[in-house]
């Protein structure tokens, strides 16, 4: 079994770091973000929890805005209900512009529906992911704490989903524009063309307009899927605890993302009791467990590289708690000797 070289995992400008919750995802993606900003890569970390703790964490106030944290480390918390407010009215705008006033009611009630229905939060933050993912060129690294796996694997069917919708919207526009020129053709002559008129014209310029946001959205879907797809621009880190509960969340999950062809950079275990548990007679039986689950990780995730990072006592607040993380990711022995069973 190979061992997780953080250093390598740092280079790439995209981690996607996932697992089951409470696991530690927000501790080791901030770690390594600490990590990889104290080795000078301007580092963003990206949290799409709402239930955000990198505020606690950095204990500074981070929320919607990208805000420093630490030497060349800056922070983001997305809300998804802020998110899907924002992109709803931003959907809202765009549509009114070209409703009729007498449409505008139904329209108001219909964008109601949209922010009940189920999957809107997921679009609006996939909206959010893909533009984090294709905009902040500012970074030499982006890390996602919290990388929803169902959402990757959705965004990466998506682009094929828009373009068919975009040709569709663009096969009834070209239908039109050929009849308004072939009505040109035919009146060139006459005097009166009624689809020469500015009207005409008005309304192609219209409907690229209303085109022109669905194929950038297609185009950025499009990109952003691209690079969660190519190993040397990203990759997907799970973490998890030696128990069976995250051990068969994370074989499926990374089964799911494999079939898929993303990238997985490795497996981070978590929390792990030292050896003289066995020795404890309160903890021989969870020692016990977590022999039986790391053996069972080693065959299931054989192909994986992976990194050990033993439970802490006190003092893991704030940054100085990273630190620790960081002392243990880079220094945690390869994790092909996994602690043995008594
Ligand atoms: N190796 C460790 N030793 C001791 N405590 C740890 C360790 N790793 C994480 N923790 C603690 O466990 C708790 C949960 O960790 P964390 O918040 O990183 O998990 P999470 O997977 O992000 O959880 P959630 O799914 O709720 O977002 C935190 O209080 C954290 O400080
Ligand atoms: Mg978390």
């Amino acid at each position: 079994m190979q061992s997780l070289n953080i250093e390598a995992l740092i280079q790439r400008p995209l981690l996607m770091v996932g697992g089951k919750g409470g696991v530690g995802k927000t501790t080791v993606s901030a770690a390594l973000a600490l990590a990889a900003a104290r080795s000078g890569r301007r580092t963003l970390l990206v949290s799409t929890d709402p239930a955000h703790n990198l505020s606690d964490i950095f204990q500074t106030r981070i929320g919607n805005r990208i805000t420093p944290v630490a030497d060349g480390l800056w922070a983001l918390e997305v809300d998804p209900e802020r998110e899907l407010d924002q992109y709803l009215e931003s959907v809202r705008r765009q549509m009114l512009a070209y409703a009729a006033v007498n449409q505008r009611p139904a329209l108001e009630r219909q964008l109601k529906l949209v922010r009940q229905s189920p999957g809107a939060e997921e679009a609006a933050l996939l909206e959010r992911i893909t533009r984090i993912i294709v905009d902040e060129q500012g970074y030499d690294l982006v890390v996602f704490d919290t990388a929803p796996t169902g959402h990757t694997l959705r965004l990466l069917h998506l682009p094929k989903t828009m373009a068919a919708w975009s040709r569709g919207l663009l096969a009834r526009r070209e239908k039109g524009g050929r009849l308004r020129s072939l009505f040109a053709h035919l009146n060139r002559h006459a005097k009166e063309n009624p689809f020469n008129t500015d009207g005409g014209e008005d309304a192609s310029a219209r409907e690229q307009k209303l085109l022109a946001p669905l194929k950038e959205r297609e185009a950025r879907f499009r990109t952003a899927a691209e690079v969660l797809l190519d190993e040397t621009r990203s990759g997907f880190l799970f973490v998890m605890t030696a128990e069976s509960l995250p051990l068969q969340e994370t074989e499926r999950a990374v089964k799911a993302l494999q079939s898929q062809k993303v990238p997985v950079a490795g497996l981070v275990v978590n929390r792990l009791l030292p050896e003289m548990a066995a020795d404890i007679t309160f903890l021989r039986g969870a020692y016990r467990q977590q022999a039986h689950c790391l053996e069972k990780i080693a065959e299931q995730f054989s192909h994986l590289p992976q990194r050990h990072l033993p439970l802490m006592g006190e003092g893991m607040e704030g940054i100085e708690g990273l630190e620790k993380i960081v002392g243990e990711l880079r220094a945690s022995p390869p994790a092909a000797e996994p602690p043995v069973g008594r």
